[in-house]
């Protein structure tokens, strides 16, 4: 297993873990849930006992790897994930799209336009991103974790820019709620296409 895959599902999805749990809660039984920017699948494979399908794309190809392996050790059948750039495939309709931590890596354009998917593929879209924490040591700790992540600059513009809401707002899309994580800088909003 690569190092970057193995930090991933052993560190940062640990980390991740309450967040998984609040985005699972939030998932209507019976779903077909489409994952944007899905990393390892950690959320799918979570949420899947109550799934009636779950579609996982991601860029990164190790990552994904990893989650086809992961399906197929375990003989998970209603789960299926593929490396491909989110903007580019010819999705099917889902129940719900979701996107953790993935928009606040893409300059405004994109990150719009797979919004715009996520609305179009859905009834409804539940984004889990970074927003303002309360504590300055979560800011700084936010901060650092970007620039050694390399998305500093998508991620300072995705800030000022007003992030999700904003976002949102240009697009047309109504928030139905939003849910802060009890992960402090992370909040999950709910949008109905
Ligand atoms: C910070 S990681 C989060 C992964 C996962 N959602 C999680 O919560 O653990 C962001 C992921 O978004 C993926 N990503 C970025 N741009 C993408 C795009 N255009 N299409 C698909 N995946 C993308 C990256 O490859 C990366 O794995």
């Amino acid at each position: 297993m690569k190092l970057k895959v193995w930090i991933k599902a052993n560190l940062a999805d640990k980390a991740l873990s309450c967040l998984r749990a609040e985005l699972v809660e939030l998932i209507d039984s019976e779903s077909s849930v489409l994952d944007i920017g899905c990393g390892t699948g950690d959320l799918l494979f979570k949420a899947a006992y109550k799934l009636s399908y779950g579609f996982g794309v991601d860029l990164d190809a190790d990552m994904i790897n990893f989650a086809n392996r992961k399906c197929e050790d375990n003989q998970i059948s209603n789960l299926a994930f593929e490396s491909n750039d989110a903007k580019s495939l010819n999705l099917p309709q889902f129940n719900i799209a979701t996107s953790t931590l993935c928009l606040h890596e893409m300059n405004e354009k994109e990150a719009c336009t797979v919004l715009r998917i996520m609305a179009e593929k859905s009834e409804k879209v539940l984004v889990a991103d970074y927003a303002t924490p309360k504590s300055f040591l979560v800011k700084l700790g936010i901060e650092f974790d970007e620039i050694i992540s390399g998305h500093y600059r998508a991620f300072r513009r995705y800030r000022n820019a007003g992030g999700i809401s904003e976002y949102a707002r240009k697009l047309g899309l109504k928030i139905n709620r939003t849910i802060p994580s009890a992960i402090d800088g992370i909040v999950i909003w709910e949008i109905y296409s």
